[in-house]
């Protein structure tokens, strides 16, 4: 749905794009082999690259020159921020017992769940001496991000099953799981590239709201997408107790909230987990949820307004733009 490249006008961001996918494949690589095919598992079956891409993008944005490159550096800072990105996959999927992730069998699934924390832990740890190569300010950036990430994660595993979880709570848990690595994967950029200091709070900025539009939109999605599409199996955020934007939304609309409430608050079989999920449908929060979306993204690009006027600024825009599209037919034709 989301076609990174297709968006972003830069002529040198493909082959930037080519180098990073070296340079992330190389900086797992392990003499155990058992290690090494477990740590490149993820990487080796997609993903979009979302993290990195605003990294490379970001750190343009000081540039005048449409036809500027990511230096080996701004590649190294990208590496290091889609490995913590990587290892919370792999730790995510742990949590959420997920059987596939990007098309194919999640860790997990494939070699359990010691295998997945471990392997995690090991990205983790590839990431920080990573960003280290950079300087300490890099190194306590992704450090903070990550600090935060664990933060949302574990709020969210202390809200499941909590029918009565407010908006406030889900928003403060998705700024921490997703937002404070996508804001971080554009301060780094910014930072590494030398943009000029007094841009780089926006810039972030920017990264922040994106990720919290984001999030939305994957929560819009496991209700209202399905397998092909999302390369994960849907469905999963009600049936294991997480309720998030579109189902808080249907608990507050007196015309739905009581038919909801009484299937909430427990495990769901296929049968309940099938209601629920036509309940929160039917009850126009998936649309709801899609406004408020929107809304972050209008953020985020009004946040880039300071910015002075690149073509990377302009592909940040465009990127910001088109996260969103696509997201609400999906969800219509899943109605019908
Ligand atoms: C998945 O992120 C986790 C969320 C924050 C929703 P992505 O949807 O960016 O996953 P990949 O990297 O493309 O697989
Ligand atoms: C995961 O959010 C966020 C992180 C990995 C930190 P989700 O649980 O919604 O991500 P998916 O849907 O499993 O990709
Ligand atoms: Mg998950
Ligand atoms: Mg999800």
């Amino acid at each position: 749905m989301i076609n990174i490249s297709k968006v972003i006008n830069l002529p040198n961001f493909d082959n930037d794009m080519d180098n990073l996918e070296i340079a992330l494949k190389d900086s797992v690589r392990h003499d155990d082999s058992f290690l090494d095919e477990v740590a490149l598992h993820l990487i080796e079956a997609g993903g979009k690259r979302l993290r990195p891409a605003l990294t490379l993008v970001s750190s343009l944005l000081g540039s005048a020159e449409n036809d500027a490159s990511a230096t080996k550096d701004v590649i190294t800072g990208a590496v290091s921020v889609e490995l913590v990105h990587l290892a919370s996959l792999y730790h995510d999927d742990v949590m959420d017992e997920a059987l596939t992730r990007r098309t194919v069998e999640s860790v997990n699934a494939r070699w359990g769940n010691l295998v997945a924390i471990v392997a995690g832990d090991y990205l983790l740890a590839r990431s920080a001496e990573i960003a280290a190569s950079l300087g300490s300010e890099v190194a306590q950036l992704l450090a903070a991000a990550l600090g935060k990430l664990c933060a949302g994660q574990v709020a969210e595993v202390n809200s499941t099953f909590k029918p009565d979880r407010s908006i406030e709570a889900y928003e403060n848990a998705i700024s921490g799981k997703t937002a404070s690595l996508m804001a971080t994967a554009c301060h780094i950029g910014s930072l590494v590239g030398q943009v000029d200091r007094e841009f780089i709070p926006k810039i972030t900025e920017y990264g922040h709201d994106l990720g919290m539009a984001f999030q939305i939109r994957d929560d819009i999605l496991d209700i209202a997408s399905n397998f092909e599409d999302l390369g994960k199996i849907p469905g999963q955020d009600l049936a294991e107790g997480i309720y998030t934007l579109p189902t808080i939304l249907t608990l507050k609309d007196p015309k739905f909230k009581e038919d909801l409430k009484i299937l909430l608050g427990k495990p769901l079989d296929e049968g309940s987990q099938k209601l629920a999920k036509d309940i929160v449908l039917e009850s126009g929060s998936v649309e709801q949820s899609f406004e408020i979306a929107k809304l972050y993204i209008d953020k985020s690009v009004a946040a880039l307004s300071v910015v002075p006027d690149t073509s990377a600024k302009i592909s940040l825009i465009n990127l910001a733009s088109s996260l969103l599209d696509g997201v609400i037919p999906d969800s219509t034709s899943q109605l019908t």
